[in-house]
């Protein structure tokens, strides 16, 4: 099993590269996370953002499982297949994508709860998608929560009614401002119930396990990012899964024993959308110019990302929890134009210590930059990589050094066929 996942703050374009190379795999295998990522694929010149599917629904044979780590709602679910019906004709979501039994329901409450620890002061506003990803997962934690397995059992419609019920009283008792009526969203979430008992509810970790004994070969898809995951991200400003290599083993039920290639995505500069630590933060103009030039809207939420220099601490310690064997490295397209590029090589701390590598990014660390000369390069024509200019092949060299693993792929545009391949492998 080879896993791709986010080495930064998300959306650094892990969908795009899952859509490219999952044809040469029999399974593409969510891990992690809920509808709170935005998975962005392009086709035919129009793109479509994913939330739960698997990045490798548009390959033909290519099985999508949405794995036990995941939690799913189901509203939030129907309304996504809905829209991918719309937007590719052809695929059929009910022969393509299986479900795990153990993954568990996001219910609307736990969205409600979200939006309200999100508005209310007495709590940690982390700028959160509004999903309710974290109310669902810490109900999991607190062995409260209902599972998709459940959803066949008769007594389902009342457990779940319960909670609906309890959950929505104490919204009511917290003074929950704009609360949409408690039979309109159960009714809302009934209804997606329903529709996603059309779709194969099954033993994934049992599917995927048979599926590698008979040669098969599955892509684990990672959402969010290193520096977003629960245990090893920016704390408290972080998502409630486990987003690393580790969390593709448990949430899929995989043995560590079974893991091959490990993709690292990451931008050739960072982005980070919602609260927490930013270090390279470009907080000028320059900023809002990158902003509008990589098209640096989230693509869950339309929020605005913020955007800074890349953070080579940070990306360091990512690929070291991690264990990367091959970045892929996107957007470099975006930084054509300028005269240099800076890289961030360590933070400075207020005692004048340097840091390298760090998973906690103190607020008054001063980043430490070196500078590149930047590239004029048209990258529209571009088709293999002995086009590359110098001045790419020289960050990109500087990169592979200092991470002591390979550039694997530069995409150079969000097309599909926008992606050089660097190396043999
Ligand atoms: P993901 O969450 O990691 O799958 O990434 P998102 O889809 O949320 O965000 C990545 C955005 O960048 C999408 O809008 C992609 O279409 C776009 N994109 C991906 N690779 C490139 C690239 O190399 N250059 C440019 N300009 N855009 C890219
Ligand atoms: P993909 O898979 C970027 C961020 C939110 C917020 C924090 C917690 O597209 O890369 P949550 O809704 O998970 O409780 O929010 O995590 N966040 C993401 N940022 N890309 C994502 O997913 C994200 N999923 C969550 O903005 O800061
Ligand atoms: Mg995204």
């Amino acid at each position: 099993m080879d896993i791709v996942l986010g080495l930064q703050w998300g959306d650094e374009g892990k969908g795009k590269f899952i859509d490219l190379i999952s044809e040469n795999y029999d399974i593409t295998a969510r891990f992690n996370g809920g509808s709170n990522a935005g998975h962005s694929i392009e086709r035919n010149g129009r793109i479509i953002t994913l939330k739960m599917i698997p990045s490798g629904i548009f390959m033909n044979g290519v099985q999508n499982v949405i794995g036990t780590g995941t939690v799913i709602d189901p509203v939030s679910f129907k309304k996504e297949i809905l829209n991918l019906q719309v937007f590719d004709k052809t695929i059929q979501p009910e022969n393509n994508i299986i479900i795990s039994r153990k993954a568990h329901l996001v219910m609307p409450t736990h969205k409600l709860l979200d939006i309200f620890m999100e508005e209310s002061s007495d709590y940690t506003k982390i700028g959160t998608t509004r999903n309710g990803i974290a109310q669902a997962y810490s109900n999991k934690i607190l062995r409260q929560n209902l599972r998709v397995g459940d959803i066949f059992s008769s007594d389902f419609q009342s457990r779940a009614q319960h909670i609906l019920d309890r959950d929505y009283r104490m919204l009511e008792e917290v003074g929950m401002i704009v609360l949409p009526a408690l039979e309109e969203i159960s009714k809302e979430f009934f209804d997606g119930v329903e529709f996603l008992k059309k779709f194969n509810c099954t033993e994934t970790e049992i599917y995927l396990n048979e599926a590698l004994s008979e040669g098969k070969k599955v892509l684990a898809e990672g959402s969010q990012a290193a520096m977003l995951d629960i245990d090893h991200g920016t704390y408290p400003y972080v998502t409630s899964s486990s987003t690393t290599a580790s969390g593709a083993s448990s949430g899929l039920g995989v043995s560590p024993k079974k893991i091959g290639e490990i993709y690292g995505i990451a931008k050739a500069y960072c982005t980070r959308v919602g609260n927490g630590a930013l270090p390279t933060e470009l907080l000028d103009e320059f900023g809002d110019d990158l902003r509008m030039k990589g098209n640096e809207f989230g693509s869950n939420t339309g929020r605005p990302r913020r955007t800074g220099w890349l953070d080579l601490p940070a990306l360091k310690y990512a690929v070291m929890i991690n264990g990367v064997t091959q970045l892929v490295l996107t957007k470099a397209d975006v930084l054509s134009g300028l005269k240099s590029v800076a890289v961030c090589t360590h933070y400075e701390m207020e005692n004048g210590v340097l840091v390298s590598v760090s998973g906690i990014l103190p607020d008054n660390a001063k980043p430490i930059f070196k500078w590149f000369t930047g590239w004029q390069t048209d990258f529209s024509r571009m088709k293999s990589s002995s086009e590359l200019p110098k001045e790419v092949i020289e960050f990109l060299s500087f990169l592979e050094t200092e991470l002591e693993i390979p550039v694997a792929y530069l995409s150079i545009g969000p097309g599909r066929n926008e992606m050089l391949k660097l190396t043999d492998k």
